[in-house]
Formats: structure tokens, sequence, C-alpha cells
């Protein structure tokens, strides 16, 4: 690792996402709160995380929760005010836990107060300029500027009224109608944002996830999509011109000499060779690998998912920040209990890959989750993980219809599920009202929270052996001792292809992929230190933490075929 990295504390950090409606309700309404949120630190703690990460709180109508922002400036009255979002950041220093904030700059809501402004100016005055707004085309401009798609379905342009009541221009929207683009092209924009930044820097915050970080600039000349074909470079993603908006970010964030801020993108580009820019040493510190989470449970394509990942930051000089789970795909227990699709993922529609309904085999799913837990804990970089992960919480598939809020499901009109289920509130406490979401119970959690959780309560697990809570507990607490810091991965030549074998430094991860247990000599097996399941040697979907040092004669000696160095003395 490059010395610009090695000792920043984000490198080798485990981030914990919190969906802050769904985390815990300090004040009974039914939605999460920073209250709550304050009140359950200490499970944060426990599990031995470095950092939070808060999905958006601000100021919103929450018509896509919090990504549609009306004020960029203030904490939502739902979640709390301001002053808690600082106590909030003071507690959690306190426990020596980085708090870092979501930035969402491709788009606001349709209630901030510049979209207003520009509804209200005329067509070509510069307060519509800060948005795409456009004449349509057609005898009337009754038709959409170009053909855009938006991501939640439908187009990506709607038509306004003009003041005098007449049909008139359109704006873009890439997500939800109620979700209006920036223009980036405009100063406004710019100054705004350095703004936004300096306001929460200065409130002790540490960094941010940027939100669809390749998205903010689009073509200039706004081209059609042709029908049919490759489309090349998309004009609604991934421009070259939104570099310089992250150099001067980065510049921003250096400037906090003592502490410098961190930011990591949220980028879905196809391919290294289109990330690798966002990650230069003068733009983002980090972006998400997702190609890891949209691969199948399949050997071949989990290494080589891995090897991309740590190619990509090795040529920049930054670390890989891995991440099963998140806010927008269906929970990793869930899509490994499927069918494993091993089509490779359509590059236009990654998330799709890891949105697909169908029959589940909860057992063999949380026992993958189990083993691909161990497996990304034991890489080199960061780790990201979901609020309800180290529960092991399947996709609720099985909400009511009406009790559904995504756009996607609004906006696909029930054809596509969206991302409701696995926004549902935590179950912490089995026998509690609300499963102990709300603390008092005052109004019903906003999304029905079904009775089967309780059997994932965090007071259930707590303490249970072989609870996925403890399992990540351990491995979480466990992978700094068992795996040298700046040891890179050196890929093992396992006796079965579908085992995933690594070692760094004197720790040794073996993850089986495959579909019969594989056996480990004795003089392994007494040196694991971590397992996902609870049988001895490899079963099949499992994985284990070996600390070589303690393999008498080190790996070679059991007859593993091992590049040199690996397996070498035990540490003084
Ligand atoms: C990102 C967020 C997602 C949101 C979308 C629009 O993809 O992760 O939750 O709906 O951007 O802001």
């Amino acid at each position: 690792m490059k010395a610009a990295m090695s000792g920043s504390w984000w490198s080798d950090a485990v981030v914990y996402q919190v969906y802050l409606r769904s985390f815990a309700d300090g004040n009974g309404d039914g939605v999460g709160d920073l209250d709550g949120l304050r009140s359950r630190l200490g499970h944060l703690v426990d599990l031995g995380v470095d950092a939070l990460w808060l999905n958006p709180c601000y100021v919103s109508p929450q018509r896509d929760h919090g990504y549609d922002i009306a004020d960029y400036l203030a904490i939502d009255p739902a979640y709390g005010t301001t002053q808690d979002l600082v106590d909030l950041v003071s507690q959690a220093h306190a426990h020596g836990l980085r708090v870092l904030l979501d930035l969402v700059p491709n788009h606001c809501s349709d209630q901030h107060p510049w979209f207003a402004q520009a509804l209200a100016a005329p067509a070509g005055s510069p307060v519509r300029d800060r948005f795409v707004f456009r004449d349509g085309r057609g005898p009337d401009g009754g038709l959409p500027p170009n053909n855009w798609g938006s991501v939640f379905g439908g187009p990506a342009w709607t038509r306004v009224s003009e003041p005098d009541g007449t049909g008139g221009q359109w704006y873009l929207h890439s997500f939800d109608a109620s979700q209006p683009d920036f223009n980036w092209r405009d100063g406004d924009v710019r100054a705004y944002f350095e703004d936004v930044l300096r306001f929460w820097f200065g409130l002790g915050v540490d960094g941010f996830r940027i939100d669809v970080a390749h998205g903010l600039v689009v073509a200039e000349d706004l081209p059609d999509l042709p029908a049919d074909g490759p489309i090349g470079r998309h004009p609604m993603w991934d421009q070259p011109e939104v570099h310089e908006i992250y150099r001067s970010w980065r510049r921003l964030a250096e400037e906090y000499r003592s502490h410098p801020k961190y930011f990591i993108g949220e980028i879905w580009v196809d391919g290294t060779e289109r990330l690798a820019p966002y990650l230069a040493p003068d733009e983002l510190h980090q972006a998400f690998c997702f190609d890891l989470l949209v691969q199948p449970w399949d050997a071949t394509r989990l290494r080589s998912a891995i090897e991309s990942g740590l190619a990509t930051a090795q040529a920049v000089g930054t670390s890989a920040a891995w991440t099963l789970n998140n806010h927008d795909v269906h929970r990793v227990v869930t899509r490994y209990g499927q069918v494993q699709d091993l089509s490779e993922p359509d590059p236009q529609d990654l998330l799709g890959s890891a949105r697909r309904t169908g029959p589940v085999d909860l057992a063999r799913g949380a026992a993958r989750a189990r083993a691909a837990a161990a497996l990304l804990l034991a890489l080199p970089g960061s780790v990201y993980l979901y609020q309800g992960e180290e529960l092991g919480l399947p996709e609720v598939f099985d909400l009511p219809d009406e009790a559904r809020q995504d756009p996607i499901w609004v906006r696909s009109a029930g054809a596509e599920l969206g991302r409701d289920g696995c926004r549902v509130p935590l179950p912490w406490s089995a026998d509690a009202p609300a499963l102990g979401f709300s603390a008092p119970v005052a109004a019903p959690p906003w999304l029905p929270v079904p009775d089967w959780f309780a059997d994932y309560a965090v007071d259930r697990q707590t303490g249970a052996p072989d609870s996925f809570l403890t399992l990540y507990r351990h491995l979480v607490r466990s992978r700094r001792r068992v795996f040298d810091a700046d040891a890179p991965v050196r890929w093992l030549v396992p006796p079965d292809p579908a085992v995933l074998a690594f070692a760094r430094g004197d720790g040794v991860c073996l993850v089986n992929v495959g579909g019969r247990a594989v056996a480990l000599p004795p003089e392994l097996d007494r040196a694991v230190v971590a397992r996902s399941g609870a049988d001895a040697g490899l079963p099949c979907d499992s994985a284990v933490w070996i600390d070589a040092a303690r393999v008498p004669g080190g790996l070679r000696s059991v007859g593993w075929d091992v590049p040199s160095g690996v397996g070498a003395p035990a540490r003084a």
C-alpha cells in the first residue's frame, strides 16, 4: 500500500450502515431516529466496528426516504434536530467511532426552495439553470426532449406548467419525478455543495458517502439513446467532467489538516478502467466494490471480482471497500439462497441482478452468507456492513402491497417489488412490542415487522454460540489480530478448486464455495481461529480462518501446494 494511505483510519475500517428510519425509534412514532440510534450505539460498539454511515437524514418529504432533500443544512424533524446529530457525533467519537453522512448531489427534492424558484421563473432564467430544463419536442413541445428513462421506471423527464398555466418546459430527473437533477455546469450548484460539505464537516462529521457519484454530469447535448445495440458511454452517467468536481472536493477535505475528511463513492460503472479515475489520489478515497456484490456464489466468479477489486485499488494506491448488502439490494441471505444465476450481470442494470425474486433456501443462504462474511472480513481494505446483516436477516418478500413505499414499486405499478424488503425495522427484543424497535410504542413501525423477525432479535442472538451476531462480533473483533494489515493477498492452491484460499501474513482464509465437504488436515483444523459454521473441517458453504503460525512446520508441511513464504515461522 502506498504511504499516502497507510495509517488512514478508513483504509481497513469496518463501517456499519445505519438506515436510520429502521434502526431504532426513540420517540415511539414508528420511524427510527437519532435518539434511538444514540440509545443503541452500544450495539455498534459491541460489534467492534470503526465507523457508521448514516443514510440521508436531512429535511425531506421522504418520497425516496431521504434521497430527496429539501434542505441540505438541517436534520429532518422526524429524525431529530441538528443538535441531536452533533450529540451523536460526539458520543460516537467518544467510543472511537467515526461518523459518515450521505451526500446527495445528483438531485434534490422538488420541495427544495431552488426548484420552487425555478418553476416560478420564466424559461431561460438563471435560476432554471441550476436544473436541467429543456423545451420539449413535437409541434407544441409536448414530447420529452429525448428518450432517456428514469432509473425508477418511466421517462426521465417531466413537463411543468408555466406560471401562466400553459404547458411548459421539461426537467430532467434520473430518478423519481420528485427528484429534479441538478445542473452541475452551473456555478451556483458547485458553490452550494461546497458550503454543504463545510457545514457538516464543521460539526465534526468525518466524511461522506456520495450518492450516485457517477451521475452528476450528463452529456451536454442530451443525445437520444440508440433504440438498440451497444451504447458505449451512457450520456446520463460517468461523464468526464465529473472528475473536476471530485478534485475540488478532495482539496476541500484536505483543508482539515489534522483530520482530513473522507469520501466514498457509490459508483455503478462497468469495469475497473471506468472506476479507477474516480479513485485517483486527488479524487475520492474509496468506491464500493459492487462487482463482488453482484456475483453469484461461484468460486471462479467471486475470485475474479476480488482480484479485479484488489487490482483497481492497488493501481490507484487506495484500498478496496467490500460490501454485500445495502439499502438498495435484496439481502445476501436471500440472494445466496436462490438458484444462482451464472450469466454475467447486465452492465446497464447491475442492481437488477441483486434484486431477483424466486424460491429461497434460507438455510443454504444463511450458511453462504456466514462464509461470505468471513471472506470479506479477511480481505485487505475496508468492509461496509448493512444493518441487520449481522443478524442474518433475510429479505422480507411478504410485505402487504399497501405497506410498500419504494418509488420503484410505485413507478413500476407493482411490477418490481423494489427495496422495502431490506428496509424493514430491526428486531431488538423477541418478546417486546414491535420487537423492541420502538420504545415506547405510540404508532406501528413504518413498515410492518413480520412476526418471524423475532427469531432474529438481537436479544435472542446475544451470547448464543452459533448465532449470526456471535459470529460477526468474533470476525470483526479478531480480523486485525489474524490478518496482517499490510500483508497483501497471496492466493494458495487448495486441494479442491471450489475452495477460495488465501493468506495474508500468518492469517489464512479458506472458503468452500462448492457442493461437497473438504477435509482439513488435523494440523490445520487445530489451528482454526474462526469458523463460519458449527462443524469441523470445511463443509460446503463454509469458511474458516487459520493461524498458520500455529501449524507446526507451517502450511507446506501438511502437503498444501502453497507459494513460498506462506506458513512461515510463528510471529515473534
Ligand atoms: C442511490 C441510493 C438510492 C436512491 C438513489 C437516488 O442509488 O442508494 O437509495 O434511491 O440513489 O438517490
